[in-house]
């Protein structure tokens, strides 16, 4: 796994949540019409397209495939092949390799695309990929004339696609398949979206119960706005589907993809579980409504039916909190198989035992989720029994059975997202998420986008402070230490400096006669911090970026004399304080132990012998453009040492409770694995095998 993938993330107890919040699109829609805009004639626009793993790799494939695509944010350009494999790719000697990730959304549509194109292809997957079934969908194809190879397991990727051979056509001229239903109805969506590549009247039908038909449904609707309809059984209108010879999809110029209706679950979940109608708190999503075409939106059924209190409309959903504790459901969960797992998590806060059944297709997703959902949950104190298609939660019994957890999220981004909902836990306990980066698959943001909308209590948020002099690498060490931990970041002398750089702007000489005025802009800076693309630092103060500006030597010289004044100090208090938020901080400064943060947990006292740390500020001055000279560098960073030492307001000291870490010799990883080993002792929550 990638080192600088975060290992886990704690989250403190939350008391409450409320706000607004706009969704990530839809990952089933997303790859949809992803691949009709690849597979139809002409340009596609797509807006609000989901940027996630499962995206990228569909993203991926189709210049693979001969289309182009250009992608500007969110939206997506798209010239469709008409249904063709460029001459180049039917002709390359070497097939053209696909890599899937863990997104079924691109396998399985992919596969039967690929197979009718008529080239030479291999799909692969990571290793959880190559454990979820695929045979039934295989088996549709080759009725098809489809020459589908297993180039690992039998039923399993990776597959190798070759050209087709001549189907067999009855004697209308038709051709007539079957597929199984009741393992992933992904297998009929795959079918489907490949049909107008088949040449011929296609017909499948379903054998066994269809699974997840609202998915049937959002496909029947998108090869609709691509200009192709779906005859389906007179009957039920889920056992036959035909689409007629001559369908061919047809772009429909642009096209905007609703947010994410499964992502939404823990949304409403956080309303019906935090929002207190009481305190007038309430969670608005926006960008969904009673139009989606998803069904996971009749999730707001099931929150219903636990309690929340909804109200929604065509394009947004407002959830409080209604009857609490929440009210125990037994439910048939077949139609919202993914956002079932949000119920899982409600549960815990239900009266009585909650049972969710049907829903066997949990056990071929991202992982068995009715086996881990059943391990996780009894980690937490709750008493789960788990079958072949359904699992029975009753909550720990009271607040002194609750335990505290460190959940293991077995590379299913659901399982993060849920689990998160545990930290509203009446025992008031932190919970700890191992692998939060699995969230990438569908929701890159979710956690920001969770604390965004949720209320810790302060004292239950975490500090880690690094404290030590100039050009120590405190900056460096304390963003990725931050990263890691996904907490916030507070660069605490930026503050100095962007206070010295408000006031020189003023027409202030930085200067003890001059301290209330400069106090006076510190206390009400309009000081914005963003994180760029490349994940750097950018600085605004008001509508000016000021990133570089603060980062000049005489920046750093009028800070370091800003920072003497004890007005101006105080001036900051407040500000520094407030970047103490959910799920925790790491501040850098000189005095963040000391002063700002004294009850933190962890402080680290930074030093590196002098040359080393000018050596290291010239270095980094050359890298950003500016010219430097190493002995006036060391002479400033002396004088700087002396003055933050021996000034009498909050003078550069450890902390008596500090450690001291000399990196003199370390580099940056070595530091920071020292910071989160240290860290880690400090830490209530213990990973759990
Ligand atoms: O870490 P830095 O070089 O960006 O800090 C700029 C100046 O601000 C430095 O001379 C000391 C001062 N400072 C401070 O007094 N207290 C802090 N918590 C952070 C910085």
């Amino acid at each position: 796994m990638n080192p600088n993938r975060p290992a886990y993330l704690d989250i403190p107890p939350l008391q409450s949540a409320s706000g607004t919040v706009v969704l990530p699109g839809s990952k089933s829609i997303s790859n949809r019409v992803l691949l009709l805009a690849a597979l139809c004639e002409g340009r596609t626009t797509l807006h609000d397209v989901l940027d996630s793993d499962d995206t990228r790799v569909m993203l991926a494939a189709l210049p693979q495939i001969g289309c182009k695509v250009e992608r500007d944010g969110n939206t997506v350009q798209i010239d469709g092949t008409a249904g063709h494999l460029p001459e180049a790719c039917k002709q390359a000697q070497a097939p053209v390799k696909l890599f899937l990730g863990n997104a079924g959304t691109a396998m399985r549509p992919l596969t039967a695309a690929l197979a009718l194109l008529d080239g030479h292809f291999v799909l692969s997957g990571i290793p959880r990929m190559h454990e979820r079934p695929i045979g039934d969908l295989v088996d549709g194809l080759r009725q098809l004339g489809a020459q589908i190879g297993y180039a690992g397991q039998e039923g399993y990727p990776p597959l190798q696609i070759n050209p087709r051979s001549p189907a067999l056509v009855g004697a209308d001229g038709n051709l007539r398949i079957s597929v199984r239903g009741d393992v992933s109805s992904q297998f009929l969506t795959a079918l489907l979206l490949a049909a107008p590549l088949a040449g011929h009247t296609l017909t499948v039908e379903v054998q066994g119960e269809l699974i997840s038909k609202p998915y049937i449904g959002i496909t029947l609707a998108m090869m609709q706005r691509f200009g192709v309809t779906v005859q389906r059984d007179a009957e039920t209108g889920w056992q036959q589907f035909t689409v007629s010879a001559g369908s061919r999809y047809q772009s429909p110029g642009s096209l905007h993809v609703e947010a994410d209706a499964s992502s939404a679950s823990y949304f409403i979940a956080l309303g019906a579980i935090a929002a207190n109608p009481a305190q007038k708190q309430q969670v608005v999503v926006q960008g969904l409504g009673t139009n989606s075409i998803q069904g996971d939106i009749a999730f707001i059924d099931a929150a219903r039916s636990m309690g929340a209190e909804i109200t929604a409309t065509a394009n947004s959903i407002t959830i409080a909190r209604g009857a609490w504790p929440l009210r125990a459901v037994d439910m048939d969960c077949n139609h919202i198989p993914d956002a079932a797992m949000t119920l899982a998590v409600m549960a815990l806060y239900a009266e009585g035992t909650t049972t969710l059944r049907n829903i066997g297709s949990w056990r071929v997703k991202e992982t068995d989720r009715i086996a881990a959902m059943a391990t996780e949950l009894r980690k937490l104190g709750a008493t789960v029994e788990a079958g072949a298609d359904f699992i029975r939660i009753t909550p720990p019994a009271d607040q002194q059975a609750w335990k505290q957890g460190s959940i293991q999220t077995y590379d299913d981004h659901r399982m993060a997202m849920c689990f998160a909902l545990a930290a509203f836990n009446p025992a008031g306990l932190p919970v700890r998420i191992e692998d939060p980066a699995c969230v990438d698959k569908t929701f890159p943001t979710y956690f920001p986008t969770l604390f965004g909308l949720t209320q810790a209590q302060t004292l239950d948020i975490p500090v880690l402070c690094i404290d030590g002099p100039s050009a120590s690498g405190k900056g460096t060490l304390a963003s990725t230490v931050a990263q890691q931990l996904g907490y916030h970041w507070l660069d605490s002398g930026a503050l100095y400096r962007i206070a010295a750089l408000a006031a020189r702007r003023a027409g202030l000489a930085i200067d003890p006669a001059n301290e209330t005025a400069i106090a006076v802009l510190a206390a009400t800076l309009p000081v914005r911090f963003a994180t760029d693309e490349l994940g750097g630092q950018q600085v605004w103060l008001g509508n000016d970026n000021v990133t570089s500006d603060i980062r000049t030597a005489e920046a750093g010289v009028d800070a370091s004399k800003a920072s003497v004044l004890p007005e101006v100090r105080k001036a900051l208090l407040a500000l520094q304080h407030s970047f103490r938020r959910a799920p925790g901080l790491v501040a850098d400064g000189r005095d963040m132990g000391t002063v700002i943060f004294p009850d933190a947990q962890l402080k680290v006292f930074l030093t590196a012998d002098a040359e080393e740390r000018a050596q290291r500020r010239h270095k980094q001055l050359i890298c950003q453009g500016f010219s430097a000279n190493i002995d006036s560098l060391r002479a400033d960073l002396q004088a700087r040492d002396a003055r933050d030492r021996n000034r009498a307001a909050s003078p550069l000291l450890p902390a008596p409770d500090a450690l001291l870490l000399d990196n003199s010799t370390l580099d940056v990883p070595a530091s920071v694995q020292q910071v989160l080993a240290w860290w880690q002792d400090k830490q209530p929550v213990a990973p759990q095998r």
